[in-house]
């Protein structure tokens, strides 16, 4: 059974999954626009596995008989600097939904809400993953970002990204 609290944060954090699809997609179609493709397909399929990631939490809540309560999304911003500040806003919106998911993981375990601690694992793993990828980016970025044929080929192997 999900509590109250359990459940409103969960509610929140699929709002937080559905605007980090935003987000990725925003930055997508300005990728797009400047001619990064490979850029741009990286963050749009980013933007699909985020909303993978609100579906998920909406299966757990009704799978468990509980409440979903869907909140507007706001809006994402839309005008960028550059690719490496793009990668870096994504590097710190990333550490803050980290830092939600360890607050949900947190509250079940004072609640000693063991089926919500076992379904909130396999985010916390998959937060260390997207945080790790998106800094080895942002390393090499910062390594060769200025270098125009160095982003070409980044560019190009960010594109081959499949899923
Ligand atoms: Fe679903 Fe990028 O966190």
């Amino acid at each position: 059974m999900i509590s109250n609290t359990i459940n409103e944060i969960l509610n929140e954090q699929i709002n937080k999954e559905f605007y980090s699809g935003y987000l990725y997609l925003s930055m997508s179609a300005h990728l797009k626009e400047i001619g990064l493709n490979g850029f741009a397909k990286w963050t749009r399929i980013q933007a699909k596995e985020e909303v993978e990631h609100g579906l998920k939490i909406f299966d757990y809540l009704i799978n468990c008989n509980s409440f979903v309560t869907l909140k507007q999304i706001r809006m994402p911003e839309f005008e960028f600097e550059g690719i490496l500040s793009i990668f870096n806003h994504i590097y710190e919106h990333e550490k803050c939904i980290t830092k939600a998911i360890m607050t949900i993981a947190e509250k079940a375990d004072e609640e000693n809400d063991r089926t919500t601690l076992n379904f909130i694992d396999w985010f916390i793993a998959e937060q260390i993953e997207e945080e790790e990828a998106v800094k080895n980016i942002i390393k090499r970025l910062e390594l060769f970002g200025e270098d125009k044929v160095a982003l070409y080929l980044m560019d190009k192997e960010l594109g081959e990204r499949e899923n």
